[in-house]
């Protein structure tokens, strides 16, 4: 019998190559998603690509009820927790939207893993939490001072499940602190698909390189990096699933907690990316210079020696495979799940 992980927010682009991973390495995923931020067609999807009747549960992490029948009657090995609010600039706008779901959402989380006694939790946090860099790579003892509502939501929730470890010495947690996934399955039937307009590069650039968007606007060139343009460490999609499964993996092994960077350890600047996409699709990407982006940080990438040194994890999937498997989900896909 497979080992249960519950996957929260697992329609959505992280967490259903999360199931992919988990299912690959024996684990059985089953889906806990409101669909807010994605689709029934992905499960459809998952199944195909893992081979396994993955059982979904439509339900918000905010209701208790849902969250007991979703860990009921069977043994769970682990939660992966995706489920919650993401966009940095929406989470300005609408601060307590993303307390209420992201902090408070955690929070009915590990209640009910109390009451089934589930005892290992692989959290989704984010560099976001390092804020504005006194120095780089971020190492995983750089200062915690997010900016914005959004990384002071995945701060908080770190500080709780480190409370929670320490009231629980059974309860163990990797809280995953992701620089920038990109990318989709090379299968080209799972991707990045957000709803209206991309806020990210990578969905952005494709659907320009598809020729359904006319240019890229490139937020500021006057950054004091090697081409003037924003440097941030891409790390393929499958990376950071596998990285999940060597976490629980890491959990099931230690039995203690661990706070790490999931990165490739390199930065690349928007240019360095476009030329990377062009060069993967044979589409030009035409681009125009715009003002700085509010709240964009020049520069920062991750230091990833804890996690090979913890984990036994690396990222192996350069920037031209992040592009090319991008391009892939995006020209096999144009409109996304439909
Ligand atoms: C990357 C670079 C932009 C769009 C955010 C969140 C982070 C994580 C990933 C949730 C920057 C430039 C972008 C465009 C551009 N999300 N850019 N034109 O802001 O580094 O990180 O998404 O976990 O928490 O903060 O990612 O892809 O938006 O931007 O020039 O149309 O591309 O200025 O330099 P970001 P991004």
């Amino acid at each position: 019998m497979a080992a249960t992980v519950l996957v929260t927010g697992g329609l959505g682009y992280v967490g259903s190559h999360c199931c992919v991973a988990l299912a690959h390495a024996g684990y059985e995923p089953v889906v806990l998603d409101n669909l807010s931020n994605a689709r029934e067609s992905v499960l459809e999807r998952l199944r195909e690509l893992t081979g396994a009747a993955i059982e979904l549960h439509r339900a918000d992490v905010r209701d208790a009820g849902a969250l007991d029948r979703a860990l009921a009657n069977r043994p769970i090995e682990a939660v992966a927790h995706f489920a919650g609010l993401k966009s940095v600039r929406e989470s300005v706008e609408r601060p307590l939207d993303y307390f209420d779901n992201n902090v408070n959402g955690t929070a009915r989380l590990l209640e009910a893993m109390a009451r089934h006694g589930v005892r290992r939790m692989l959290f989704s946090s984010s560099a976001t939490v390092y804020g504005v860099p006194q120095r780089l790579p971020y190492t995983e003892d750089h200062p915690l001072e997010p900016v914005n509502p959004y990384g002071c939501g995945k701060l908080a929730i770190e500080r709780m499940l480190e409370r929670a470890a320490a009231a629980n010495p059974d309860f163990h947690y990797a809280a995953l602190r992701y620089f920038n996934p990109v990318g989709a399955h090379p299968s080209g039937r799972i991707g990045e698909d957000p709803r209206g307009v991309p806020e990210n590069l990578l969905p952005y650039v494709a659907q320009v390189a598809s020729g359904q968007r006319p240019t890229l606007r490139v937020f500021g060139k006057d950054y004091d990096t090697p081409d003037g343009t924003g440097v941030r460490d891409y790390l393929h999609v499958m990376d950071l699933a596998e990285a999940h499964v060597a976490a629980l993996r890491f959990l099931e092994r230690e039995h203690r907690s661990i706070a790490v960077n999931l990165g490739t350890g390199r930065g690349h600047s928007v240019l360095e990316v476009v030329k990377a996409f062009e060069a993967a699709s044979g589409r030009p990407v035409p681009i125009e210079f715009a003002p700085r982006r509010a709240g964009d940080l020049p520069e920062y990438w991750a230091d990833a020696t804890l996690a090979a040194q913890e984990l036994g994890w690396r990222a192996a999937r350069g920037l031209e495979e992040m592009c090319r498997d991008a391009w892939r989900w995006q020209s096999q896909n144009p409109d996304g799940y439909v």
